[in-house]
């Protein structure tokens, strides 16, 4: 399918998806947002298809919400429209893994979105904030709360309340992003990263991100549950069988996602 916003390339198992938005710095309009629903749609039901990465430019992952286009609507409009609910919620209704390769600025709806995703990987000259405490709103993808969880309560908290920006260093330091990379690295580093899910199992990927995810969406005492169970369910497959006598008869796996 063709886009206007973002462009697709799949190359032996790994979507690459990029924002392409740059005379806004890949701001998130009504379009984009729907492009990429239906990009992360197509890509979880393409079979070749395993992982994917999404990015923006070396300049800007995205600079937020698109402000141009939301400075005059009012309540009853973003309420009736629902404004970054439903289409915001097929990122996370996406099954197969998700990267977020991020360079430049992530702000407001941009680092909400690389935290929608499964895991971040950075480059050097990443930039982390959620300003729009200066625009006289606040977060409305989700920030308030994945902040929260990813860094903590003090640290979300200046982050909302000043609008300041975290560096890649930060980023890192507090448990925002996986790893931070040299900024030409950053798409081989997220490509090989997916290359590396794609060659697993695919059943247990798809049961890990679920099990994991589930530590956010629930007690402790419910994700370990769902853990066990998903854990126990996968001796269901050939790919337990072969990927533990494999590691028994010192071989690489061959997994065929049964
Ligand atoms: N929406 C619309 N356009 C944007 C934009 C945004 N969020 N961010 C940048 N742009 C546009 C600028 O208006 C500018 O366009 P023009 O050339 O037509 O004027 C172009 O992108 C380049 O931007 P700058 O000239 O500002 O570039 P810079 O390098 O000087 O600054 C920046 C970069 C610090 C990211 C700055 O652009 C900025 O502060 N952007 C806004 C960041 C922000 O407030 N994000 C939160 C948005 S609200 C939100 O996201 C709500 C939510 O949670 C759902």
């Amino acid at each position: 399918m063709a886009y206007q916003t973002l462009t697709v390339e799949i190359d032996d198992y790994v979507a690459l998806i990029r924002l392409n938005r740059p005379e806004a710095l890949n701001a998130l309009n009504a379009q984009l947002v729907s492009e990429l629903g239906n990009a992360l749609a197509d890509a979880d039901q393409n079979e070749k298809v395993r992982c994917i990465v999404l990015t923006g430019s070396e300049k800007a992952f995205a600079a937020g919400a698109d402000i141009k286009e939301m400075a005059a609507k009012s309540y009853v409009d973003v309420y009736t429209e629902d404004l970054f609910g439903a289409d915001i919620d097929r990122i996370t209704a996406t099954r197969k893994p998700i990267i977020a390769a991020v360079a430049g600025y992530a702000l407001g709806g941009g680092c909400e979105l690389a935290m929608a995703c499964d895991f971040i990987i950075c480059a050097e000259n990443a930039k982390f904030g959620q300003p729009e405490i200066n625009l006289g709103v606040i977060a409305g993808i989700g920030g308030t709360q994945r902040l929260t969880r990813f860094v903590g309560k003090s640290k979300s908290m200046e982050m909302h309340l000043t609008g300041r920006f975290m560096d890649a260093t930060e980023a890192e330091r507090s448990g925002l992003v996986s790893r931070v990379v040299p900024t030409t690295k950053l798409i081989p580093e997220a490509v090989a990263a997916a290359k590396k899910i794609s060659e697993k199992s695919q059943i247990a990927v798809l049961a890990a991100k679920e099990a994991v995810n589930r530590a956010y969406e629930t007690t402790l005492r419910e994700g370990i549950l769902f853990e066990r169970r998903s854990f126990q369910a996968l001796f269901s497959t050939e790919d337990q069988k072969e990927g533990m006598a494999a590691f028994l008869e010192k071989r690489e796996p061959q997994f065929r996602d049964r």
